[in-house]
């Protein structure tokens, strides 16, 4: 059995919800974040979406990954792997490969709020390594990073684009947090997607086999189940749209009659009218020069940015100063 720290206890996560669901759907237009997603089915879910021929961000990394986790491991010599939001961690094994090959690391430690996926991908690791320590974090990215164990110097890994579904306010308050655990001299290994045709972005949120509906869907079945909402979750349809300005995906429900919702837990009441919409994601695609400048005014240079041969996706290596 993996050493896995808890910092989500039951009762964290009980009040975090109930806060999130509360201030998101008494706002206008309404919202949820999109962390609610991940229990043991949003996380399957999850996986499901990553086969899909639609969505090619995890085949785009995980080839760069094949191609240059070698050269990561040379460049950075890490003792310590840390991955955040770590889900599977599946493609995450040839980092571990790279770094292990090369003699450097001893331990790995992955972080995520999905305890089921979590504990799944960190026993699956400690039985595939035997040479590494790892040590699992349940914990929210946005909060716990403080928390990390591990020897210098470390790399810190944020995969599969997931640094898209921070809006840019949080995205500069969690680079900055990142660069204020890290030493001088140590590493952020960055997964990003980078803006293409719409057509491409939209079918990748809107599969035809209805996968990414179901994951959509899944948050208000979290809502019903912590909270003891009375979502009709059928009554809701799944919608993806390209926002040209901000460059983001954007993932609604949009409720297709007019509805009210009891939601116990908080003593909350919310009325739907037909067709409102509520906002369940961004998923913001990126262009080097608006990355490199994130990363700069939170204290990273750059070591290298690399992509997949279609150029659809890119892993950018950065070091604190
Ligand atoms: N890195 C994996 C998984 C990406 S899915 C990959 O590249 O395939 C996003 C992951 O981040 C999920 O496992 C989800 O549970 C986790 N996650 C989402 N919000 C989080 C948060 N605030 N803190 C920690 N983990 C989070
Ligand atoms: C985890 N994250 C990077 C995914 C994305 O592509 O934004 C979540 C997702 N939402 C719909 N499909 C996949």
């Amino acid at each position: 059995m993996t050493l896995i720290d808890v910092h989500l206890t039951p009762d964290y996560v009980a009040r975090a919800l109930r806060e999130d669901v509360r201030a998101g759907l008494s706002a206008t237009p309404k919202w949820l974040p999109p962390k609610w997603f991940y229990d043991a089915r949003g996380s399957e879910l999850f996986e499901e979406i990553t086969r899909l021929p639609e969505y090619y961000p995890t085949r785009a990394e995980r080839e760069i990954l094949r191609a240059r986790a070698g050269e990561i491991a040379a460049i950075t010599k890490a003792h310590t792997l840390v991955e955040l939001g770590s889900g599977s961690s599946e493609k995450t094994r040839l980092l571990l490969d790279g770094l292990r090959d090369r003699g450097t690391l001893t331990s790995f430690v992955p972080l995520d709020v999905s305890e089921s996926a979590l504990r799944e991908a960190s026993d699956a690791i400690n039985v595939d390594y035997p040479t590494i320590d790892v040590r699992g974090v349940v914990g929210d990215f946005t909060a716990h990073l403080d928390k990390l164990p591990g020897e210098p110097p470390r790399i810190v890994a944020f995969l599969g684009g997931t640094i898209g579904n921070l809006i840019p306010a949080e995205r500069e308050a969690f680079y900055t947090s990142i660069r204020d655990v890290l030493e001088a001299g140590e590493w952020l290994l960055l997964g990003t997607d980078l803006v293409k045709d719409p057509a491409t972005l939209v079918a990748a949120y809107d599969d035809a086999a209805g996968v990414t509906a179901e994951f959509n869907k899944n948050v208000l079945r979290v809502i019903n189940r912590q909270l003891g909402a009375d979502f009709d979750v059928d009554a809701f349809e799944h919608v993806a749209i390209w926002d040209a300005d901000n460059e983001w995906i954007e993932m609604h429900l949009r409720a297709t009659r007019a509805m009210q919702v009891l939601i116990p837990e908080i003593h909350l009441e919310v009325t739907f009218d037909e067709g409102e919409e509520l906002s369940t994601e961004i998923s913001a695609k990126f262009h080097r020069s608006g990355v490199e400048a994130e990363l700069d005014k939170a204290g990273f240079t750059p070591a290298a940015w690399w992509t997949d041969s279609e150029a659809r996706f890119a892993l950018s290596l950065w070091q604190a100063v």
